[in-house]
């Protein structure tokens, strides 16, 4: 009965959802578990770029999509994503959470209200409505997916929310409208994927966002308002702790941060720009560009602990050849003191000074020579490309089993 966890080791954008789809080929059911429509999961397959923001991207794979309860939902992208779905010739059998809060237009103004009253010390936000439909959950005063299919509890919870927050919330009828449209995707989600690991079928819950993004375990203020660690697939679905048999941990082969907040190895100047070009660091949601950096093992060490994480996909070692040499921090220097491992305290780590290794890096590939690499498996790697991800386990002392060497799927290395 696996329940595998995907979880971002960084501040997300690590290539989770062609991880998801990857791991998907053989699951029965995906699930999101946190997070809504500020995620973006891209999936590169037959020839089609598939962009997924709500709806789990492993699905592309045939895997049923479910939506749980700790998500919060823009209705509008789900029926979008259900027919790019559809487009490429599948028949999703979504099932969405009756419990699954709902985010209403209104939402998504308060959150740009908020960005903007924040003035200089804006989150950067993806203006999703997220932090205040979560909000609304935790007030609650939130709207949930079932009381859109009871037109009398959609009055009274609307009633509830205009007094609230002092404006008219979204259109009645609109709501009632999308409750019919919905109908027939919501189910007992929490029960279905309980019965799907009881009957010993592969589930695979695929984290949004990534571990320095977490509203407890991340780099507050700067975070999105969910618990994005492992241990959120158990809350965010209903699932209990020993269900899990395997966390995947997944990285970039460096460091990557979209809106504000610490960031110990960003690389500013020309450099940052040709990797961020090289990587097109742009974001997936909202098209703006990423901040860029070197890999930061004590911040993965970090995350790799409190999600006890077991094996580690690396993304986009592609992008890193062509460069002279590579540098990895393998420590911080804080207070006279050295620290292998990111502190939980964000004060702290806005003070560290990263301590770099410089190793050699590998000469420019093209993308067909990739792919012929992709074929052959990890021995067509170059030596210095295989010497940085041994180093790299060596330090994080945990097996990296999958590398992402192109955005589309089939060009992974497996070991
Ligand atoms: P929110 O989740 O829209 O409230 O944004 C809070 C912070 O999380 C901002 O810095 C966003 O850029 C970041 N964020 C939210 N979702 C993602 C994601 O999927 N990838 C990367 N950053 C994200």
């Amino acid at each position: 009965m696996p329940g595998i966890v995907i979880v971002g080791l960084q501040w997300g954008d690590e290539g989770k959802g062609k991880i998801s789809y990857l791991l998907c080929r053989d699951a029965d059911c995906v699930v999101r578990f946190q997070g809504g429509a500020n995620a973006g999961h891209t999936v590169i397959t037959q020839g089609r770029k598939l962009k997924f923001n709500i709806i789990p991207a492993g699905s592309a794979a045939g895997a049923r999509p479910c939506i749980a309860s700790g998500t919060v939902v823009d209705l509008d992208e789900v029926f979008e994503e259900l027919e790019m779905l559809r487009s490429i010739g599948l028949d999703p059998k979504l099932m969405i959470s009756r419990s699954a809060s709902i985010v209403l237009s209104m939402h998504k103004k308060l959150d740009s209200k908020i960005e903007e009253a924040r003035g200089g010390s804006a989150v950067g936000t993806t203006r999703r409505g997220i932090g205040p439909t979560y909000s609304d959950k935790a007030l609650r005063t939130g709207l949930r997916i079932e009381d859109l299919l009871n037109p009398d509890d959609l009055k009274e919870k609307l009633e509830i929310l205009r007094r609230l927050h002092g404006e008219e919330p979204d259109n009645f009828e609109n709501l009632r409208r999308l409750g019919e449209r919905i109908a027939p995707y919501v189910g007992d989600v929490e029960l279905y994927v309980n019965d799907v690991l009881d009957y010993g079928g592969k589930v695979v819950f695929e984290g949004a966002q990534g571990t320095l993004l977490d509203i407890d375990h991340g780099t507050y203020p700067y975070v999105t308002s969910s618990n994005t660690i492992a241990g959120a697939a158990c809350t965010g679905c209903g699932v209990g702790p020993t269900r899990i048999s395997q966390v995947i941990g997944v990285a970039k082969a460096y460091t990557t941060r979209v809106g504000a907040g610490v960031f110990p190895t960003e690389i500013k100047g020309e450099l940052g720009e040709r990797l961020r070009e090289l990587g097109q660091e742009y974001g997936t949601t909202t098209g703006r560009p990423r901040r860029v950096g070197w890999l930061d093992i004590p911040l993965m060490r970090y995350a790799m602990k409190i999600s006890n994480v077991d094996w580690i996909a690396l993304t986009k070692l592609d992008v890193l050849s062509g460069l002279e040499k590579i540098r990895i921090c393998v420590e911080y220097e804080v207070d006279g003191k050295t620290l292998g491992i990111a502190p939980p305290s964000v004060k702290l780590l806005s003070r560290v000074k990263p301590v770099y290794e410089e190793v050699d890096g590998w000469r420019k590939i093209s993308e067909d020579e990739w792919r012929r690499i992709a074929e052959r498996g990890w021995e067509a790697l170059p030596d210095e490309a295989k010497a940085y991800i041994e180093l790299l386990e060596d330090l994080l002392e945990k097996p990296i089993k999958l590398i992402s060497i192109g955005a589309e799927a089939g060009m992974e290395v497996e070991r």
